[in-house]
């Protein structure tokens, strides 16, 4: 059988993240890129992690590199090339230096691997999976953006450690933007099949959501600079869910026209993934409230696609 192939722009704490994580799972052949000033440094990255293969048992072939042409026919490739955001800064201040990373980026890939689905982690990540669709042209369910997945993970891990239960045992919804005002949904969350509702009370679960929603920033303030594992994490949750054409139900930024009411942006829906990227959004009824955040949250993102789109057409 054909291994897949992943490739990861982006070498730094979230690419190289990410490539931990891809080889671990045994996901198919890494290639890992970046600008040709870091070449040196990705390529010792791709070695390092090729030289854990014997101790934990992968067998997948590693490349750092900043030539494109290695990239060549992967079945993803998840960009995550960006400068990432700092203590005192929100995603929204890093729009105008990362579009044109992100379109420099998108153009090569589109190139090389014309067939691939791209995931996207750049921030701000809502207006950067609309950058890398348009400039890539690639079809709506072949480019994705990767939010939902590290936002419900958020979540759950704070649910988990008020009920002090497994993590494994919760699920949960969440839509809207990956911004502060993304929108975790109680009603559609359930701890082996109870409601959260029933478990933790409305005003000590309004703080653990608050507490979700700030989650990037919790820990900006912590350690200086963007997180990287759990990002990392949840893009390789959704590139394996591509490659092994899972069909697993997960909370990405999907392109909605009709869905939601959206009309022509990405933003966070659940939506069943597999080998063809986005194959469905799945739609859920939302209460009067529940739709008043979302579209909230639908607003701001709209508002930060056009100025994404100002600073593209330069
Ligand atoms: C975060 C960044 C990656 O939420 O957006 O940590």
């Amino acid at each position: 059988m054909k291994r897949a192939k992943i490739t990861i722009v982006g070498a730094g704490n979230v690419g190289a993240s990410c490539a931990l994580w891809a080889a671990a799972k045994e996901l198919g052949d890494i290639v890992l890129i970046d600008i040709p000033e870091f070449a040196d440094k990705t390529a010792g990255k791709a070695l390092d992690l090729a030289e854990c293969a014997p101790i934990e048992r992968f067998d997948c072939k590693i490349t750092g590199t900043s030539d494109y042409a290695h990239a060549k026919d992967s079945d993803v490739v998840i960009i995550t090339a960006g400068i990432p955001r700092k203590p005192g800064m929100s995603r929204d201040d890093l729009v105008q230096t990362n579009v044109q990373i992100v379109k420099a980026v998108s153009e090569q890939v589109a190139k090389v691997a014309p067939n691939s689905v791209l995931i996207v982690v750049s921030n701000p990540l809502d207006a950067m999976v609309y950058t890398a669709w348009k400039v890539s042209g690639f079809p709506t369910n072949r480019v994705v953006g990767q939010a939902g997945c590290l936002d419900i993970a958020r979540y759950r891990t704070f649910i988990a450690m008020e009920l002090n239960c497994s993590v494994e045992d919760i699920t949960a919804l969440l839509l809207g933007g990956h911004g502060d005002d993304m929108v975790p949904l109680p009603r559609y969350t359930s701890v082996a099949g109870i409601p959260v509702t029933q478990l933790i009370p409305a005003a000590r679960l309004n703080e653990i959501i608050e507490r979700a929603k700030q989650g990037g920033g919790e820990i900006v303030k912590l350690m200086g600079t963007s997180a990287y594992y759990a990002p990392a994490s949840g893009s390789v949750q959704m590139a394996e869910a591509i490659i092994k054409d899972k069909r697993r139900i997960l909370p990405c930024a999907a392109y909605c026209q009709k869905e939601y009411g959206v009309g022509g942006y990405f933003v966070g829906v659940p939506c069943i993934l597999g080998k063809g990227g986005v194959e469905k959004v799945v739609e859920v009824e939302l209460d009067a409230a529940e739709r008043k955040l979302l579209d909230t949250s639908v607003s701001h993102v709209k508002e930060l696609v056009q100025v994404a789109e100002r600073f593209l057409k330069g």
